[in-house]
């Protein structure tokens, strides 16, 4: 068998015309999808993972792990509006891959996406779940610690141990969204307004007023020193670590492309949607973790919500009051934004029948994908109960940052094979950025060697669900056989 069989091509014509059967109305301008990219990047990483990685690998000097992290997703975010100007389909990186890389490509992309969605919805779902906690701490509702932790701990030494608690807050909190997105209620852009303006606005408020209570001496020492054989704790080793778990801050840009069918004029805004929103948040970003780790010494701030501890230790209860409610409110979008794209990437693989056909059975009253939705709702829900937020989080990093790679490969593949098809956005540097990009996020999951292994078990783990199942039961390649067929018999 050749490895020529793997890489059959979905065309553009025909990604173009399953995409336009869709009928979906052209009516979101650049500032609708700048607004639907911060809603989808602004969530746990900056609520919750940022006192993480302060407290325990870079302190003060995060900001400069955002930076680097923000570099790293403008190259991937480049090459990202390339192709999504030269393909305004929905459906995103699994398709561009199906049309550029071919059919093997694309589930290994499936594949990865199951863990930047999938995954990271039950990442922000834990991070919910410790903002609802503290909330409903402050009306004096104490829910017993072991239904809030998750069932597997680390220890000192980072070896994994099963314990008989789980985190039933973000069990309950997956379910919640499943359920909604079963009956077909989901985000239209004006809601998603509402919420990222909430969110957006409960953040700046934070900065504000959290400015007049920094204290410069928690920002000494910047750079805190190395701690040997600390396992990149502080020092410079410290930094790209903890811009690693952090990349998942910013997770979520790219879903600005998966409304590409919806954009009033896709080739021009959805580069400015992508581009946009990734210069905002970095921003936001920025300012959010100097302020925070000027407010209480960085060693305080490993805790599921890092920014109400700040809040507090300013006594003031109307912001932690507000800013609470910003987070829950921005999770439960986030939360909610994730997991409705895993299923519409899973109904879309269903459709090409990599995955089988149960996943694109739509529920005839609420006309969703009803089983689909519960057996990911289920998936993710288990895996937020059992797993803590440290391990989630990087392996949502190391599943996008292994994504963006083959999206930044994808479009100089194209540059080489199909020089002549229109780009109306071009990457600048056609020859460099894709490389660039390359080299940054492959660097930034060296960081996170410790999951690799994981990754790789994982990836085994597709490669065989493809040659058994995708590969036996996808629609272009039997279309492809058949009308060979047909084709050799009347020759
Ligand atoms: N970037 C998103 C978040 O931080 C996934 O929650």
């Amino acid at each position: 068998m050749s490895f020529a069989k793997f890489m059959i091509k979905k065309s553009i014509n025909q990604i173009q015309a399953e995409s336009e059967s869709g009928e979906l109305k052209r009516s979101l301008s650049a500032a609708n999808l700048v607004s639907l990219g911060i809603g989808c990047i602004i969530g746990a990483g900056i609520f919750v993972m940022t006192g993480q990685a302060a407290a325990e690998h870079a302190g003060p000097a995060i900001i400069i792990s955002f930076i680097l992290a923000g570099l790293c997703c403008a190259f991937a975010g480049l090459c990202y509006a390339e192709l999504a100007s030269m393909l305004p389909v929905s459906g995103s990186a699994y398709s561009y891959a199906y049309a550029s890389l071919g059919e093997i490509f694309a589930w290994i992309m499936g594949w990865l996406l199951l863990l930047e969605y999938g995954l990271a919805a039950s990442t922000v779902a834990v991070g919910w779940s410790g903002y609802v906690v503290s909330f409903l701490g402050n009306f004096g509702i104490v829910i017993p610690e072991y239904l809030t932790k998750s069932t597997i701990v680390l220890n000192e030494s980072k070896e994994m141990i099963f314990t008989n608690q789980f985190n039933l807050p973000a069990m309950l909190g997956v379910a919640m969204m499943s359920v909604l997105l079963i009956f077909g209620v989901k985000e239209s852009a004006s809601f998603n307004n509402v919420i990222v303006f909430i969110k957006v606005a409960v953040i700046l408020l934070f900065i504000a007023v959290g400015a007049f209570y920094v204290n410069p001496d928690n920002w000494h020492p910047f750079i805190p020193e190395a701690v040997p054989g600390g396992d990149d704790k502080y020092g410079w080793g410290g930094i790209f670590r903890a811009a690693g778990i952090i990349f998942f801050a910013y997770v979520g840009f790219e879903a600005v492309s998966t409304a590409a069918q919806e954009a009033k004029n896709p080739q021009r805004d959805i580069p400015i949607g992508i581009l946009g929103s990734l210069v905002i948040c970095t921003i936001i970003y920025m300012a959010v973790a100097a302020v925070l780790t000027g407010i209480v010494p960085y060693t305080t701030l490993a805790v599921p919500d890092p920014i109400a501890v700040a809040v507090d230790a300013i006594h003031l209860p109307w912001l932690s009051f507000i800013v609470k409610i910003g987070a829950i409110a921005g999770l439960t979008s986030v939360m909610m934004v994730l997991l409705y794209g895993q299923t519409r990437i899973f109904y879309t693989m269903s459709k090409d029948g990599l995955i089988p056909p149960v996943f694109s059975k739509i529920h005839p009253k609420f006309k969703t994908p009803w089983i689909n939705t519960i057996l990911v709702g289920v998936i993710v829900s288990v895996a937020a109960g059992m797993t803590p937020i440290s391990i989630l989080g990087d392996l949502v990093s190391l599943g996008t940052l292994a994504a963006f790679c083959i999206i930044c490969f994808s479009v100089f593949y194209l540059r080489r094979t199909a020089p002549e098809m229109k780009r109306p956005f071009s990457v600048p540097y056609p020859k460099v950025t894709p490389w660039l990009g390359i080299l940054c996020c492959g660097y930034l999951m060296w960081g996170l060697k410790g999951m690799l292994l994981t990754l790789k078990f994982y990836f085994v783990i597709g490669i065989l669900i493809y040659i058994f199942y995708g590969y036996r039961n996808s629609k272009i390649r039997n279309s492809a056989k058949a009308l060979n067929e047909i084709i050799n018999r009347e020759a």
